[in-house]
């Protein structure tokens, strides 16, 4: 069973700029509700225990929102309003199971993992990418499901339209397992149009093996300099690490563009 799950939360979402200058993107609201709150109730939903969230300095405000105890205790005491008593005990439950690294230099995603090593105790963990936000169907569980079946590492994945193949890591087919998992032969981070090997995406949702930090920590700067998960994945496929696409039944809001966070508050409210 994975009982561990990590956050990489130090990225700078300029792709939310102006929100981004003075705010975290994790923590704007999503229908009235921090975007990192659907996050973490996913994982417990799937059954984490622990999270590891990857933050920077500039991202404190993140670790502070889980840490203003004395000023709800303030609050709480001089009105005892139920609602706040209520967010009051959901935050409380999500401090107990967070524990904060930090990674201060924008290096890439794989970096990121790079730096909860030390954490990470059992042969495979959970990771979420915060922009990815999937919604009406819980992916980690279901990727949970397959991954006690078959005991192998995991990746999200969606179909994508060609034109866009550039913004993802796109991966190549192998075996098909059923009608919605599949392993994978190749995974590529944001190849050309014409060295995509399929319209295959890889989506922020990855169950991986703990040796995937071995390989981190020789892993050279790949796509605009900065260390990808995704190129650590291609040298684990390639050291016949099993890796199963699994095409998701939720449905893929992504909050890390202006266009796809304000469509993911219409799109949850709608629910
Ligand atoms: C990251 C991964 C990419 C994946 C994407 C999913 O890219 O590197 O392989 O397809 O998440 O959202 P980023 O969104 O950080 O550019």
């Amino acid at each position: 069973m994975i009982k561990q799950a990590i956050i990489p939360l130090a990225g700078l979402g300029t792709r939310l700029l102006p929100l981004t200058s003075v705010f975290a993107k994790e923590l704007l609201p999503i229908n009235g509700k921090p975007g990192i709150e659907y996050i973490l109730d996913e994982c417990i939903d799937a059954g984490i225990e622990e999270v590891v969230f990857i933050i920077s300095k500039k991202k404190l405000m993140i670790k502070n929102y889980f840490y203003k105890d004395s000023f709800y205790k303030k609050i709480i005491k001089k009105k005892k309003d139920p609602r706040v008593i209520k967010e009051y005990k959901k935050i409380l439950k999500y401090k107990k199971m967070i524990k904060f690294v930090y990674q201060n230099k924008p290096l890439g995603t794989g970096d990121a993992v790079l730096k909860t090593k030390k954490y990470i105790k059992d042969k495979f963990f959970l990771m979420l990418l915060p922009d990815d936000l999937i919604i009406k169907h819980n992916c980690s569980k279901s990727m949970m499901r397959i991954h006690n079946r078959h005991k192998s590492s995991i990746m999200a994945s969606m179909n994508v339209s060609r034109k866009t193949v550039s913004r993802w890591g796109i991966y190549k087919l192998g075996k098909k397992i059923n009608k919605t998992n599949y392993f994978v032969n190749d995974v590529i981070e944001k190849p050309s149009a014409s060295k995509a090997p399929s319209n295959k995406a890889v989506i922020g949702r990855y169950i991986l093996p703990k040796t995937i930090f071995s390989k981190l920590s020789k892993q050279k700067p790949g796509k605009g300099g900065e260390i990808h998960i995704t190129d650590a994945i291609q040298s684990l496929i390639k050291e016949n690490e099993k890796f199963i696409a699994h095409n998701f039944a939720g449905k893929y809001l992504d909050c890390g563009s202006m266009q796809g966070y304000i469509n993911s508050t219409v799109e949850i409210s709608k629910i």
